[in-house]
């Protein structure tokens, strides 16, 4: 059977907040079998970052988890203490953010910070220690590792920062990384790089990668599988061939035209018309019916479940295959 390093069922999670609580997961399930690149696409606000922050026990008040499960190589990671969580981050799980600033430290050189990430967590002396942030920062695509290695993070240009973080977040050879937005701050050119070198990581360490990303070609050159996201739901989900190839649902449709748009004319407004709902007045039927230029009447009045459509292709519409 495929090893999964990361299943998550059923998961809900939100804010409570003075006019109640506000849903932003609703019954998300989603798995990454071990060694892949699991991508989740969608628009700003739909909750892809809540995931993120709910698996790696990062929900801060008023959010919290409100049900399901999140199972880390097989180990429940829901209703953890903050202590054993924090021992499971940055060994087991580690996540890099759009903003490298939010994750290094900017009073500490690059080399003491990931010297005591390691130190933390492995029992090794500090040579040993040194030798292998410094073998971290070359494997990462950085050049002249021991004048980096004393620098402190403001003095790395963008590009760099991002490789340090990199580098910071698999110093331990976690089991699974996960990247929100990661080069989304960067130029193309630095992106791609960016994003071959996760790519190659995962590869060469066998290390699960969860990418989070608005855009869906970032998503499609990268991933193996990839989750379609829609104000708290996933609604489809398919392996990258047949999400490009024969993707269902509208929306998915929606964010593959802006791409297109994207690439032909950049200053052309996303191809999906409208904004993602308030997720305290979600309509009646499919939350993106107000949206969709296929909805009718069923699917204004009710709630589409997911359904299959072939093995490993899964669409929340009523109206998916024509999509
Ligand atoms: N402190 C909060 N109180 C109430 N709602 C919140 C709070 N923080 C975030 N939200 C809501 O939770 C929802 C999900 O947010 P999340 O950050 O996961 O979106 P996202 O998909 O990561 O978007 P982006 O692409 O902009 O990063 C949003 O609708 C947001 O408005
Ligand atoms: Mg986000």
């Amino acid at each position: 059977m495929e090893e999964l390093t990361l299943k998550i069922e059923h998961l809900c999670s939100g804010f409570f907040t003075e006019r109640g609580y506000v849903p932003a997961v609703d019954d998300v399930s989603l798995v990454i079998p071990q060694g892949q690149v699991v991508g989740i696409v969608g628009e700003s606000g739909c909750g892809k970052s809540m995931i993120a922050r709910s698996v790696m026990g990062l929900l801060k008040y008023p959010g919290r988890i409100t049900g399901g499960s999140i199972q880390l190589a097989g180990r429940e990671l829901t209703g953890l203490p903050d202590r054993q969580m924090q021992r499971i981050r940055g060994k087991d799980m580690a996540m890099i953010f759009q903003e490298p600033m939010t994750s290094l430290n900017p009073v500490a050189t690059v080399g003491r910070q990931m010297r005591e990430a390691l130190l933390l967590h492995e029992k090794m002396d500090k040579n040993a220690a040194r030798e292998q942030v410094l073998n971290m920062l070359e494997r990462v695509g950085i050049s002249e590792p021991e004048k980096r290695y004393n620098a402190y993070p403001h003095e790395l240009s963008g590009g760099l920062r991002q490789r340090v973080m990199i580098a910071m977040a698999m110093i331990c050879m976690p089991k699974l990384l996960i990247a929100d937005e990661p080069t989304t701050a960067l130029d193309v050119t630095i992106e791609a790089q960016i994003l071959r070198l996760i790519r190659d990581l995962s590869r060469q360490t066998g290390m699960s990668v969860l990418l989070i990303s608005h855009n869906l070609g970032v998503i499609a050159q990268m991933c193996d599988a990839v989750y379609v996201m829609y104000a708290g739901k996933i609604v489809e989900q398919a392996d990258a061939f047949t999400l490009f190839d024969s993707h269902a649902h509208p929306y998915t449709k929606g964010l593959m035209d802006s791409v297109i748009d994207l690439k032909t004319n950049p200053r052309r407004l996303p191809a999906i018309g409208g904004v993602v709902p308030n997720l305290l007045h979600l309509p009646a039927g499919c939350a993106f019916s107000p949206r969709c230029p296929l909805a009718g009447e069923r699917c204004r009045a009710e709630r589409p479940e997911m359904e299959q459509l072939a093995p490993g292709h899964m669409c929340r519409c009523f109206e998916g295959r024509r999509a």
